[in-house]
């Protein structure tokens, strides 16, 4: 089969090795240095241009793995041009383009969330900051590089980051209409399912360690690491999500009439009152896609044709019974400013997902703010974690940073 991927992360590297084959021509979209796939220089929202390489190519399965092209309705384009994909239209994509259609949805369907109010008006959020207790969490509706939500302790700070995004628009149009909630405690799990719409089958938990800094200090990031299981999600908690927060889901998903066939990704809180869902993702987490899928033992393609064709019902999701511990390795300032060029060097052997890395004369050099990811399984969370360090200290980058703490508890 002729397979693409559209993206140029670590996911994206992960997805890839996943289902290679010597049966399987592989092409990646934009893809990246790193990758062993036919890499095609086209931006993720190079719609026309990624209809055009899929018609020449003669492809026969798409796999849309960013928040971006998914959002703006990349699947739509593709699936009416008759190419079978992996990844939602634009209508179950919208659970994670606008933060306000999640919150609304999740009401509708009792999906325990925290409280919230909505706002396009500068003046009416003010208002509503100034009577509210804080910490509270103001969030940007649409996409914002993971970037537009904010823990607020006080009211100066509050009215400050609502200017940002409502009158300077800091995140663009993204930032016009906001969400202010109520700040949850708790300890964070992702939990990632394939979905076709009919039948959802979750993937084993995960936490991301979100924050650039040891100790979860720092800025957030995309993720600068990652284990699963996730520790805190015990058999009952998983109970209580597939009730109240899996289920709803997907009857909402049916009810509304939106589209997903790809990885729905809840983004929880456990809290003392109980779960609460902190967003959906429509996509593979980055890097909980590189953590995952190295534990997945059934078949990854078959399993998103399955996606594709609503046949997930029938499909094996099955998982080694083993933890994984996955460790970034990232440019030093990222998530801010930061140096590329640097050569990276590395054992052959070592089993890497890159991620922003470019050709050079001397070999791979960055070229991103995560450069790359080391992922290692094994019986316990302690081995994986040891093995993770081991193999990740063999690699050296001029200005890398890697957190010293994935996983320890
Ligand atoms: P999101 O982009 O919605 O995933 O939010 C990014 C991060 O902000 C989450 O992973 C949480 O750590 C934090 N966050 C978002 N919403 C809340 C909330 N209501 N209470 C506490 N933390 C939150
Ligand atoms: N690691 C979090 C995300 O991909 O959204």
């Amino acid at each position: 089969m002729k397979i693409a991927i559209i993206g140029a992360g670590g996911r994206e590297h992960a997805i890839l090795k996943k289902i290679a084959s010597p049966e399987h021509q592989l092409f990646a979209i934009p893809g990246n240095a790193g990758m062993d796939a036919h890499c095609v220089n086209l931006h993720v929202s190079d719609t026309k241009g990624i209809v055009a390489f899929a018609r020449q190519t003669q492809l026969d399965f798409i796999i849309v793995a960013p928040d971006n092209p998914l959002v703006a309705g990349l699947v739509d384009v593709l699936e009416d041009a008759g190419f079978a994909c992996f990844g939602p239209r634009k209508s179950g994509a919208q659970l994670e383009g606008s933060k306000i259609f999640a919150k609304e949805f999740m009401q509708r369907h009792h999906i325990p969330t925290a409280p919230h109010r909505a706002f396009e008006d500068l003046q009416e959020a003010s208002a509503f900051l100034a009577k509210s207790h804080f910490p509270v969490v103001i969030k940007a509706d649409g996409l914002a590089f993971g970037k537009g939500v904010r823990v607020i302790s006080g009211l100066e700070e509050g009215l400050a980051y609502l200017k940002a995004l409502m009158v300077d628009h800091l995140f663009g149009e993204s930032g016009c209409r906001v969400l202010i909630e109520e700040c949850l405690e708790g300890k964070e799990a992702s939990v990632l399912a394939f979905c076709d719409g009919l039948t959802l089958k979750p993937m084993l938990s995960a936490m991301d360690y979100k924050r650039a800094l040891e100790g979860n200090q720092g800025l957030n990031t995309g993720g600068m690491g990652c284990i699963a299981p996730n520790p805190y999600f015990t058999p009952q908690i998983a109970k209580e999500c597939q009730e109240k927060i899996f289920e709803p889901t997907l009857r909402g998903i049916q009810a509304e009439k939106l589209d997903f066939r790809g990885c729905l990704y809840f983004g929880l809180m456990l809290t003392a009152q109980g779960v609460k869902v902190i967003e959906y993702n429509c996509r593979f987490g980055d890097p909980e896609a590189q953590t995952l899928l190295p534990l997945l033992q059934s078949d990854l393609l078959a399993i998103m044709q399955a996606c594709a064709r609503q046949e997930l019902a029938k499909q094996e999701v099955r998982f080694a019974p083993l933890h994984a511990c996955c460790v970034v390795l990232a440019s030093e300032g990222y998530p801010q400013d930061f140096e590329i060029g640097h050569v990276l060097s590395y054992p052959k052997e070592l089993d890497i997902c890159f991620a922003g890395v470019k050709h050079s004369a001397q070999g791979l050099c960055n070229a991103g703010g995560r450069v790359l990811s080391i992922t290692s399984s094994a019986p316990t969370l302690q081995q994986a974690r040891a093995l993770s360090y081991t193999r990740i200290a063999q690699i050296s980058l001029k200005n890398g940073y890697y957190r010293h703490d994935i996983g320890q508890l």
